[in-house]
């Protein structure tokens, strides 16, 4: 009794403490799961890296930040952005038409320069560069137009401000100076206030948190002013402990992520921005089965997209999205407000549950040579069929004894005609919520 307590007053007192350590990346007030909703259904978004680093075609703020380039010639970039050939509403389409719910464009990246007209002393592409107009305010129209969830990226860090004092990568600006700090502190609430009224985002995917502190950033009071605003906003984990999910990036996790609500993001190339010469494209076979990772998982794909100076879609991006979207909608019943499956141990790839649970989808990479196996399911199996096809399909449940409580081994024939060229989908349909076998086996009782 005396030891229950204690763990209690423990688990109090961690639940106090977690959110101002930063330990844990998910402080969903309790009470306001509900806000998630829409964003666990969703499990594809569309991340858009678009700034003047497109014109030379290199990386992303990284370049001058650490030497690649002066940032003197990082900044002649503005000149060439011409946005001449941005079609905001056939970015919208073609996300949607990816099967994705919400895509999060760079609304300002590390080098400082603004997508939208701010007020603030500021670069801004309106401003500075040949494009001449605020550039997100359309796509976040067209977003909302197609029913798209609209995420705004906003980096923390600006290494153009004057008074930021991270500037390149062994040269900070100054140390330890108060009233400077205090002044881009100013400047860095401006502008998410500008972001928080004129957009009113249903998603900030803040960047960049590594250079401070919780404190040294307000994050407590970044995260207040978002959800006074509007408290269903969500806030992704790099605001120091302040966010509601856990942002993974680039390295996809093998085992379920701890966290409740988790994101991969991850480029189709190796690079964020359009770069000329990184040609090193994920197929789109690779892309799937990653997605197919990321909701087995629970989780969702938060998938790159670099448009060009001039925002034009690279042909080889926007094949990547047409292929996932061809793929998307013909299994959208296995993919979308589905749960994280059932242990590997139980089919040897991965599987998505109905909410309900009472239908798992078995996600088949490749062609089998032979019939797929399904272990240890106990609940009786009504009927399988092939997602997207329609097909019924033929199986068989061997060795299954009478005297043993041990499910026997469903062994499920998928004709060669019903595959997908990416990854198939079965659908199989429980005669309640999915109830596995996980004990040890049993010896013989009779014979
Ligand atoms: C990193 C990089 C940045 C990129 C981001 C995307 O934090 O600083 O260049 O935009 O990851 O997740």
């Amino acid at each position: 009794m005396i030891k229950r307590k204690c763990s209690n007053i423990s688990i109090i007192i961690l639940l106090f403490i977690i959110p101002f350590t930063g330990k844990t990346q998910n402080i969903v007030e309790p009470g306001n799961h509900e806000k998630m909703e829409w964003f666990k259904d969703a499990k594809l978004g569309i991340f858009i890296h678009w700034g003047i680093y497109a014109v030379d075609g290199i990386s992303e703020s990284w370049a001058f930040h650490n030497h690649y380039i002066s940032h003197e010639d990082y900044m002649k970039q503005l000149n060439g952005f011409t946005a001449e050939n941005y079609k905001p509403k056939e970015w919208a389409k073609l996300i949607k038409e990816s099967g994705a719910k919400y895509a999060v464009i760079t609304s300002k990246h590390h080098d400082g320069v603004a997508l939208w007209d701010t007020n603030e002393d500021h670069f801004s592409v309106k401003k500075n560069t040949p494009a001449g107009k605020d550039v997100l305010t359309p796509f976040v129209n067209a977003l909302r137009k197609y029913d798209l969830k609209v995420g705004l990226y906003y980096s923390l860090i600006d290494w153009s401000y004057p008074d930021y004092p991270g500037f390149l990568r062994d040269k900070p600006r100054y140390s330890n100076d108060t009233a400077r700090w205090n002044k881009f502190i100013r400047f860095n609430m401006n502008q998410l206030n500008e972001i928080t009224t004129q957009f009113n985002p249903d998603l900030y995917w803040f960047d960049g948190d590594w250079e401070h502190s919780a404190e040294e950033w307000s994050a407590k009071e970044i995260r207040e002013n978002i959800l006074n605003h509007n408290p269903k906003a969500i806030i992704n984990s790099r605001l120091q402990g302040y966010g509601d999910y856990a942002t993974t990036e680039q390295g996809l996790p093998v085992t379920k992520p701890k966290d409740k609500y988790w994101e991969l993001c991850m480029t189709m190339n190796d690079s964020w921005g359009f770069q000329h010469n990184d040609l090193n494209y994920k197929t789109p076979n690779q892309i799937i089965r990653i997605f197919v990772d990321c909701i087995g998982m629970g989780g969702n794909l938060l998938l790159d997209i670099g448009p060009k100076a001039d925002g034009t879609i690279p042909a080889e991006q926007e094949e990547i999205l047409k292929e996932l979207g061809r793929w998307t909608k013909k299994h959208k019943e296995a993919i979308y407000g589905t749960e994280a499956g059932i242990p590997l141990e139980h089919f040897y790839g991965r599987t998505t549950l109905s909410k309900d649970k009472t239908m798992l989808y078995l996600f088949v990479e490749g062609k089998p040579n032979g019939p797929v196996a399904l272990k240890g399911i106990k609940n009786k199996i009504h009927r399988m069929y092939v997602v997207g096809n329609g097909t019924m399909l033929n199986f068989d449940i061997k060795g299954k004894l009478y005297w043993s409580s041990v499910p026997g081994i469903c062994y499920i024939d998928l004709p060669e005609h019903t595959l997908d060229e990416q990854v198939t989908v079965i659908a199989v349909l429980l005669d309640g919520p999915v109830e596995l076998y996980r004990e040890d086996g049993q010896i013989i009782e009779s014979n």
